[in-house]
């Protein structure tokens, strides 16, 4: 149980929105046990089921009930853990917060239970094998309320799409698999390659397209080459320490690299995840924390780019193709629509090499305080 202050330094907020809501906190769960497979079931755009089931350490019997109590966590018990915590988890909240609007029937290490809105319905003797299933039921079915705000099932399947997706491409070395009503939707082999990932997930054909960042130790990954991009943002995962984040000045930092090398209107792919010292950055400020909180954003922004700039130093150039620039844009743009800039490459130049990443990174030093 946390201590009342710890609890409400904790910022406050419904961690349950959605059927994708659920799913993201049940992988988080997975991925903080450690597990190497994680299985996703969703029935009925997630409302009629979500079974996630992973192969983690486990809940030991004795604590299972405990596990779904609010404020119960093994992930942090001092203020001062708030500060380093690395774990997804860490406010204990999200079993409590899925039990209290679902029906759920959950079994780890030889135990089951059952909690029906909040209400503990069963408790006895489960399977004994690896990890923790959790099958959450008729979500939202004692709030009405709730169930009227969600969008059609195809948004919400998607958006269920959507976070395995980013997770899958964060974690390569993680076994993914999600299905929708019995269809294979996402499939990662997990085997650590994260082309193979990018090919799980967009296809053999975008994988091939994609430049890798290398010799940056706390920015990973894979972005783009110019010549493949999007309409829209939909392809650009960013992330910090594996954990999803979306955060404006990084996608701004990101683009600014393909300023010259994309048309008008186009974005890029990208897998990216910074690794950066917990104390560095404060996830704390958004209930499903999903955004961040960088102390010096200006240094995280520079390694991004100096990752991503290096990563396109190796990129097919950019060729100004009249053919292919979008109608709708040139009817509200004056002038060129495209200029070929010089200078990201010049800049590429002076940044590809280098441990200058690691340095703007490290933990701020005492002149600071
Ligand atoms: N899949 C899982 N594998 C192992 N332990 C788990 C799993 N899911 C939940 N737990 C345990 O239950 C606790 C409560 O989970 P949760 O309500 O999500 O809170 P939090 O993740 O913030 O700690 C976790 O701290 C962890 O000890
Ligand atoms: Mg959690």
């Amino acid at each position: 149980m946390l201590a009342p202050e710890v609890a409400d330094a904790i910022a406050a907020g419904e961690v349950i929105e959605r059927p994708a809501s659920v799913v993201k906190e049940l992988v988080e769960n997975a991925l903080d046990a450690g597990a190497r497979r994680i299985s996703i079931d969703a029935r009925g755009a997630g409302k009629t089921s979500i079974r996630v089931s992973d192969d983690g350490a486990g809940i030991p019997a004795d604590e299972l009930a405990v596990a779904f109590l609010r404020h119960t966590t093994s992930k942090l018990t001092k203020l001062a853990d708030l500060i380093t915590i690395q774990s997804f988890g860490f406010r204990g909240e999200a079993l409590a917060s899925i039990a209290a609007v679902a029906d759920v029937e959950s079994s780890s290490a030889g135990a089951r239970l059952r909690i029906r809105a909040g209400e503990l319905m069963e408790q006895g003797v489960g399977p004994v094998m690896p990890g923790v299933v959790v099958e959450v039921r008729d979500l939202f079915a004692n709030v009405p309320a709730r169930l009227k705000f969600l969008k059609s099932d195809a948004t919400e399947v998607a958006a269920i799409k959507e976070v395995v997706s980013a997770f899958a491409l964060l974690h390569p070395h993680v076994r993914f698999h999600l299905t929708i009503d019995s269809r294979a939707a996402v499939s990662s082999s997990g085997d650590g390659d994260r082309r193979r990932a990018i090919a799980a997930v967009y296809g053999p054909p975008v994988a091939a397209e994609m430049l890798e960042m290398v010799g940056m130790p706390l920015v990973a990954g894979m972005v783009s080459q110019p010549r493949l991009s999007r309409g829209s943002r939909d392809g650009m995962v960013l992330a910090v320490n594996g954990r999803p984040v979306s955060a404006r000045s990084l996608v701004y930092a990101l683009e600014e690299c393909y300023q010259g090398r994309l048309e008008r209107g186009r974005h890029p792919l990208a897998v990216i995840d910074i690794g950066i010292d917990p104390e560095l950055v404060d996830v704390n400020v958004h209930p499903a924390k999903k955004e961040v909180r960088f102390r010096d954003e200006g240094a995280v922004f520079a390694a991004l780019q100096r990752a991503v700039r290096a990563a396109l130093d190796g990129s097919d150039p950019y060729r100004y193709r009249p053919a292919e620039t979008e109608g709708v844009a040139s009817t509200f743009m004056a002038g060129p629509q495209l200029t070929l800039h010089e200078a990201p490459a010049v800049v590429t130049a002076v940044e590809t090499n280098g441990h200058a990443t690691s340095a703007v990174l490290r933990p701020w030093t005492s002149s600071l305080h």
